[in-house]
C-alpha cells in the first residue's frame, strides 16, 4: 500500500489477519509511506503482484500506471494496482465495495433518488455506483457549483430518500460532528449510508436512527474493496 500518511490505515492489520487465518504463508502486505506518488515507481520489484494506493495519492498515481479499468478511468480515481510484468494496471474497487454493501444492506427497497454529501474521491465512487444503478442523485457540498448544505428544505429531504455521508465529519477522533444536514426533516422512510466506519455509530448515523431511518456504516465496504482488490490481484475474476 502505498499512501501518505500511513499511521491509522486499515489494510496492513486486515491482510496480515487474513494470511495467517487462511494459511497463506507466501504472501505479505506492506505499507509504504510517500509523500510523493512519482517515490512508487522505484518500489516496485519482482515481488509486487500489486498495491493498494490512499489519499493523497489515488488520483496523482494515474500518469505513472500503463492502463486503467473503464470504472478507475471514468471516476478518474485509483486504490488498487495490479504489476503484470511491465505493465501496471489502475483498478478502483471502492466502487464494487460500495456498490455490494449497499445492496446488501437495502435490495430492493433501495430508494431511487439520494443526496451524496461531499465531492471528494469517494464520492466520486458513489456517483459511479449511483449511475450504475440508476438512481438519480444530487451533490450537496461547501462548494459553489453544486448544492448547498443551507439549500436542503424539507422538499428535498422528502424527495430523496437515500442520504450517503462521503464526508470524513464523524471520523474518529472528531466523534462531535456530523454533516450539516436538517436531520429533523428525516423520518423512518430514509435510508442513511456513512462511508465512515469509525466509529461505528456515528452522529450522522445516530441522528438518522433517532428519526427512525435505516442506518448503515461503511464497515462492509471496507472488506469488500479489499477482498476486491486481492481477487484483482490474484486475478481471480474473469472480468478484470
Ligand atoms: N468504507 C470505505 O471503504 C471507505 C472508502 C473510501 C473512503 N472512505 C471514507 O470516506 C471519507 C472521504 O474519503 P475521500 O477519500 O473521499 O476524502 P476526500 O477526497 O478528502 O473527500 C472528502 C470530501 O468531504 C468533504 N469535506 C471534507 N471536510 C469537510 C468539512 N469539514 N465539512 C464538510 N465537508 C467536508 C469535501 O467535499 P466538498 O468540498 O464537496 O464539501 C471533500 O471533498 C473518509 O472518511 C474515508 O475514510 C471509506
Amino acid at each position: 500500500m502505498i499512501g501518505y500518511p500511513l499511521s491509522h490505515t486499515f489494510s496492513p492489520s486486515y491482510f496480515a489477519e487474513k494470511f495467517k487465518q487462511e494459511g497463506i504463508e507466501d504472501a505479505e502486505y506492506q505499507a509504504y509511506s510517500i509523500q510523493d506518488a512519482e517515490m512508487f515507481l522505484g518500489l516496485i520489484t519482482a515481488d509486487h503482484v500489486g498495491f493498494n494506493v490512499t489519499i493523497p495519492h489515488k488520483e496523482a498515481v494515474i500518469p505513472l500506471l500503463t492502463s486503467l479499468s473503464d470504472e478507475a478511468s471514468q471516476i478518474g480515481a485509483v486504490n488498487t494496482i495490479l504489476v503484470q510484468g511491465d505493465e501496471l494496471i489502475g483498478y478502483n474497487s471502492d466502487v464494487y465495495g460500495f456498490r455490494q454493501s449497499l445492496e446488501r444492506w437495502a435490495g430492493s427497497a433501495l430508494a431511487d433518488r439520494a443526496l451524496i454529501l461531499g465531492s471528494g474521491g469517494a464520492s466520486k465512487a458513489v456517483q459511479y455506483v449511483m449511475s450504475q444503478l440508476g438512481i438519480a442523485y444530487q451533490i450537496v457540498s461547501r462548494k459553489a457549483d453544486y448544492l448547498q448544505y443551507s439549500e436542503l428544505t424539507p422538499a428535498i429531504i422528502d424527495s430523496h430518500r437515500l442520504i450517503i455521508n462521503t464526508t470524513p465529519l464523524g471520523m474518529s477522533p472528531q466523534v462531535d460532528s456530523c454533516p450539516p444536514i436538517p436531520y429533523e426533516y428525516l423520518g423512518s422512510s430514509h435510508q442513511l449510508y456513512d462511508l465512515v466506519y469509525n466509529p461505528e455509530k456515528t452522529l450522522f448515523l445516530q441522528r438518522g436512527e433517532a428519526a427512525g431511518a435505516m442506518i448503515k456504516n461503511g464497515h462492509d465496504m471496507l472488506i469488500l474493496q479489499a477482498e476486491k482488490s486481492w481477487s484483482i490481484w490474484n486475478q481471480t475474476e474473469g472480468e478484470y
